[in-house]
């Protein structure tokens, strides 16, 4: 639509179409504020979505969960479903094709009669239309024997085991000097304990794929964190070369760590294509997720924290019981903060996991930092509290300028500065201390602060330069963009390395046909990929700059590998920082809990573009106001089943819940990262916001809850 009126030419709102703003901006093309590059085709419906690709003769497939918490499949009745109209098939474990071997034990669906838990696949059906599938599902019939069944987490579980190493690679157990005397002797003690429930990573765009056949060649549109990942396993569990095998993940609606690994639909819509002989779609109801994507499983945290009486920690305990399931041991990294984040001579971190007739945990943005974070920010809020020290000044009085548990110095650190910056930008000085000092009428105020860290990670890419006869250049790797912006960043970063405008850039990602790359996760995905696409482009423009004469037509091509190439950072402890500050208000007649300001400010490195970074900090920072207020789901021990499967009974922030907020970063320089400088910043964001909403809510009320979320039935 047009509008040719002068009110709407002065005031132009709907079918107005500004032009965008130029993509090369005035300064250099990294650390400029660009906007993404596919926004304007996401925010106007173009942008496509695994389950929007039309390929001819495209139908539907529903899958059937698991009615029973264990015991296995006797036998499945599909003689009413197939009787419906539309309905082409219904795979079982006798029926559908056998799998080769990924590896992956949760992609191993509809290959034997085994129900592990709850929601496990037992069934599939496909048919001409998503309604005709859906009520197939409903009319397939599973019989069981079904067998006792566990899912109930208790710290004192007689089947928990300290596991080998726990998710991340990290040893189970770490212990310096005799934590256990330390903390007899100490002046001031505090032991304590803090639970966090089971969270989903429901994000927008639920797991979906279209998968299509020619011949033994297949090509999946996924949703997914990591293109050349799925598409290995895909080969492996088809047993097909790799090359046979193609994944396009073009636009990815959000995983937080769902999508980082290959998962079951993308599996069932390829064997469901195979065996009906035309191209299906296989879109999750946004209910199956909990039990089939993974979670962050729940945290039992055990805190023992002994100080002088300055407030320098002698004693540092964090031990954690969490679950894993049946089908494969995960175990949440979450007393691993505690090796890094504070100076402190004695130390033990512990994990402990209870194998239970559960879904199997998985990644979910900040895996093990995020639970773990709130458990020791919240435990030296207590400890603050019991010195009658600021809790800034704590902090501050337990830096270190050594990682604590490897003695290898940071390769930056800037914890203190994050700390005493934001305590200006909030307006920390003059603070009232005691806790329930500021009441406006029903209201309760209070503010809190709590410390912030992510680990510096990083992985092999590979990534193609290669310039053009017009004078453009194409970065090609198959990096993931779920949202992060990662394709307008690696086109900075190539920019910046040829020395060209930006606008001459283009960035391909999001397909395993593109040079093998690691995934969008642990916040490494711009290091990971950018590294490489760094190397490419600089060996590009060496080989530009020396040649003489128009290009070839098919240009200058140049591919770089970083899998052998010098880690830059060893020798050092590396790892992002921040400092997050919370005012929340307190409802004493409702027990509703307000957050009216979040502040953070963060050292991550050189921060490559101002723009995507700052949404990945508030993002983060709202998925962590979420975790203190509002998320978190119940395990139903009778049922083996999580209760809140869906966004009405699991609450995520909504703008509303989202007040005030604001994102700040110190620009570090920092020489043993990446050619970049640049630290991760997708993940910091949520660590430390919900120990800072909970130290606020003891400022504003005097009473210190240990169980998130926040919710009006615990406050009151
Ligand atoms: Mo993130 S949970 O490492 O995708």
């Amino acid at each position: 639509m047009r509008h040719t009126t002068a009110a709407s030419a002065a005031a132009p709102r709907t079918g107005h179409r500004a032009p965008p703003p130029s993509q090369s901006p005035d300064g250099p093309a990294l650390g400029a504020s660009v906007e993404r590059r596919e926004g304007h085709e996401k925010v106007r419906g173009t942008a496509r979505y695994a389950a929007e690709y039309h390929p001819h003769g495209r139908v539907y497939a529903w899958p059937v969960p698991a009615t029973v918490s264990r015991g296995r499949v006797v036998r499945v009745d599909d003689a009413e479903a197939l009787d419906l109209p539309g309905v082409l098939a219904v795979l079982t474990p006798d029926t559908a094709p056998r799998l080769g071997d990924a590896g992956d034990a949760v992609l191993r669906v509809l290959q034997d009669d085994r129900v592990p838990h709850r929601g496990w696949y037992v069934a599939l059906v496909v048919a001409e239309t998503l309604e005709a599938a859906r009520a197939a599902a409903a009319a397939v019939h599973v019989d069981y024997e079904t067998e006792p069944h566990d899912a109930a987490l208790t710290a004192d579980h007689p089947d928990a085991y300290i596991p080998e190493s726990v998710n991340g690679g990290y040893p189970a157990v770490r212990e310096r000097g005799d934590p256990d005397a330390a903390f007899e002797a100490a002046q001031v003690r505090v032991d304590t304990g803090y639970r966090v429930p089971p969270e989903h990573n429901q994000p927008m765009e639920p797991h979906a794929a279209t998968a299509e056949w020619h011949g033994d060649r297949l090509t999946l549109h996924d949703s997914d964190q990591g293109a050349s990942a799925v598409g290995a396993a895909l080969a492996a569990l088809f047993e097909l070369p790799e090359d046979h095998v193609t994944v396009v993940a073009e636009h990815v609606g959000g995983g937080f760590g769902s999508k980082g690994t290959p998962r079951p639909h993308a599996v069932l819509a390829a064997m469901a294509a195979r065996q009906v002989g035309r191209p299906v779609t296989l879109a999750l109801p946004r209910r199956h997720l909990p039990a089939i994507v993974g979670h962050r499983p729940p945290t039992l945290h055990r805190i023992r924290l002994g100080a002088d009486r300055g407030g320098r920690l002698t004693s540092l305990v964090h031990e954690i019981t969490t679950q894993t399931s049946r089908v494969k041991e995960f175990v949440e990294q979450a007393a691993t903060p505690g090796r890094t984040m504070y100076g402190c001579e004695h130390s033990r971190t512990v994990h402990r996991a209870v194998p239970l007739d559960v879904p199997t945990p998985s990644w979910m943005r900040a895996p093990g930092v995020a639970p773990g974070m709130y458990a020791l920010e919240s435990a030296m809020d207590e400890l603050a509290g019991t010195l009658g020290l600021d809790p800034i000044e704590l902090r501050v009085r337990n830096d270190t300028d050594r990682e604590p548990d490897s003695d290898r110095p940071f390769s930056s650190r800037h914890l203190v500065d994050c700390l005493r910056e934001g305590a200006d930008r909030f307006g920390w000085a003059g603070r009232d201390p005691r806790p329930g000092s500021d009441r406006r009428g029903a209201l309760l105020i209070g503010t809190g602060v709590a410390s912030a860290l992510y680990p510096v990670h990083f992985q092999p890419s590979l990534a193609t330069a290669h310039a053009l006869p017009d004078g453009s250049h194409v970065v090609r790797v198959a990096a993931a963009d779920i949202g992060t912006g990662s394709r307008t960043v690696l086109a900075q970063i190539a920019a910046d390395a040829l020395g060209v405008p930006l606008d001459r850039v283009r960035a391909e990602v999001g397909s395993s046909a593109l040079p093998t790359a690691p995934l969008a996760g642990g916040s490494s995905g711009t290091a990971s990929w950018g590294t490489a696409v760094h190397e490419a482009c600089t060996a590009l423009a060496g080989r530009l700059a020396e040649h003489r004469g128009p290009l070839p037509p098919e240009g200058l091509r140049e591919t770089a590998d970083t899998s052998d190439a010098a880690d830059r950072g060893a020798g050092y402890a590396r790892d992002a920082f921040g400092a997050h500050f919370a005012e929340v208000q307190v409802d004493t007649d409702s027990g509703e809990v307000r957050i009216r300001r979040l502040l953070g400010v963060f050292a991550a490195g050189h921060v490559l573009n101002a723009r995507t970074a700052r949404s990945q900090f508030l993002g983060g920072m709202t998925m962590g106001a979420g975790m203190a207020l509002m998320e978190g789901s119940t395990m139903e021990p009778s049922f083996g089943d999580f209760t809140e499967t869906d966004l009405a009974l699991y609450h995520v922030p909504s703008h509303a819940d989202i007040a005030d907020i604001e994102a700040h970063w110190i620009d570090e320089e920092d020489a043993h990262l990446n050619p970049m400088g640049s630290k991760g910043i997708g993940e910091i964001g949520i660590v430390g916001t919900a120990a800072a909403v909970g130290n606020a809510v003891h400022h504003a009320t005097g009473v210190r809850y240990r169980e998130l979320p926040l919710t009006p039935d615990r406050i009151l």
